[in-house]
């Protein structure tokens, strides 16, 4: 069987205000009536799975366990960081806990926040990567890219790699959020993936990369490990080692690294909800581009996005073209959907006001 080992640490400013720091969006329901985070934890649940291991920090421990209480489903670890170290060690920290009970365990690390629509067709995709992890590769999962995106790692297929096989395929190198030119000519030689930011390996095999890639980080994260607290249901990385720990993402750290690495190409849809206008995207626009929220009305609209977050709030919009609006209890957004990007300045300007 396979852990899940769900990130939900993280906090998105670009989909501020539905997503605070108090409330990040993997646990807002973006986009369905489930919550980002019980999508991704109910996708990576069934016969081949065992309970999924949850990684997050100490604020959002009791959402954890109501959204998963929700779904009946157990974890078998809820894994609280003192603070946010990014997702190296976080998954250094799943993976010797994992390996405490079984040094070959199978891993399946995946982003709590991101849309797979099609959960079926992904577990299978999970199961015909399986013989390469077993066989102590780091598998990694491709998306077909379709811009040039400067916020996703590239995946760059080996020359006798088939994309369309549906089967893992050799890969030559992985490229961490380029910058634009490097990430048009990656598009453009159509050679790449994106890398979706789920991970399938053994428990011993990214021990050794972190060994050869990210030595450093073992003694502290260990020790944050070997510390732990059991607290209720919950276990506490011990606070004094961690906060000794470097700030890393598994990419960064590993993946750019590691001569282990191969590709199982998924074909399915995939969004990262990276900005509102992702969100609009994958909410199915109606015929004059418009998606709004139960409590939002579009009257003489295109290509707007009207969303209320609260039921005490009703949206309105006349005659708005190319608008994104998202009202919360205590916040509005209103700008431009094709800057849905900007929205992290928002952030960043309220912040300044404090
Ligand atoms: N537990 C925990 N602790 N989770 C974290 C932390 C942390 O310190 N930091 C981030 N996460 C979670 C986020 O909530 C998210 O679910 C996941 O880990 C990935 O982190 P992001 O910060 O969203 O990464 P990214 O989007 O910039 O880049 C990654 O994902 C892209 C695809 O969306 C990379 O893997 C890219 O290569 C990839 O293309
Ligand atoms: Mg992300």
């Amino acid at each position: 069987t396979i852990i899940p080992v769900l990130l939900a640490g993280g906090s998105g400013t670009r989909l501020w205000p539905t997503s605070r720091r108090s409330y990040p969006k993997q646990f807002s329901p973006l986009t369905g009536p489930e919550s980002l985070f019980q999508a991704s934890a109910r996708r990576m649940s069934g016969p081949d799975f065992a309970p999924p291991m949850v990684l997050t920090g100490d604020p959002f421990r009791f959402i954890v366990t109501e959204q998963l209480a929700a779904l009946e489903i157990q974890a078998q670890a809820i894994v609280i960081e003192p603070e946010g170290r990014n997702t190296a060690p976080a998954v250094l920290a799943a993976a010797l806990l994992a390996a405490k009970t079984d040094p070959e365990a199978l891993l399946l690390v995946a982003p709590s926040d991101h849309k797979i629509a099609d959960a079926e067709r992904f577990r299978q995709t999970v199961t015909a990567a399986l013989p390469a992890a077993e066989a102590g590769r780091l598998v990694t999962f491709g998306i077909t890219p379709d811009r040039p995106e400067t916020g996703y790692g590239y995946l760059e297929l080996a020359p006798d790699a088939d994309a369309g096989a549906g089967e893992v395929q050799p890969l030559a190198r992985f490229v961490e959020k380029p910058d634009l030119e490097r990430a048009e000519a990656m598009l453009a030689s159509g050679n790449f993936l994106w890398n979706a930011g789920i991970f399938l390996f053994r428990a011993d095999a990214i021990l050794s990369a972190f060994k050869a890639h990210a030595p450093d980080l073992i003694p502290t994260v260990t020790e944050a490990v070997e510390k732990a607290e059991r607290d209720l249901a919950f276990t506490r990385l011990a606070p004094e080692p961690w906060s000794r720990v470097t700030d890393i993402s598994i990419d960064f750290a590993i993946m750019e690294k590691s001569d282990r690495l191969s590709v199982m190409p998924y074909g399915g849809n995939w969004s990262d909800l990276g900005g509102w206008d992702a969100v609009w995207a994958e909410g199915g626009p109606d015929a004059a581009g418009n998606v709004t929220s139960e409590h939002a009305t579009a009257i003489d609209c295109t290509d707007t996005l009207l969303r209320s977050d609260s039921e005490r709030v009703e949206l309105v919009g006349i005659g708005l073209d190319d608008i994104i609006a998202v009202a919360t209890q205590d916040a509005v957004l209103v700008g431009r959907k094709s800057q849905a990007q900007r929205v992290k300045e928002a952030v960043a300007a309220l912040k300044a006001k404090k």
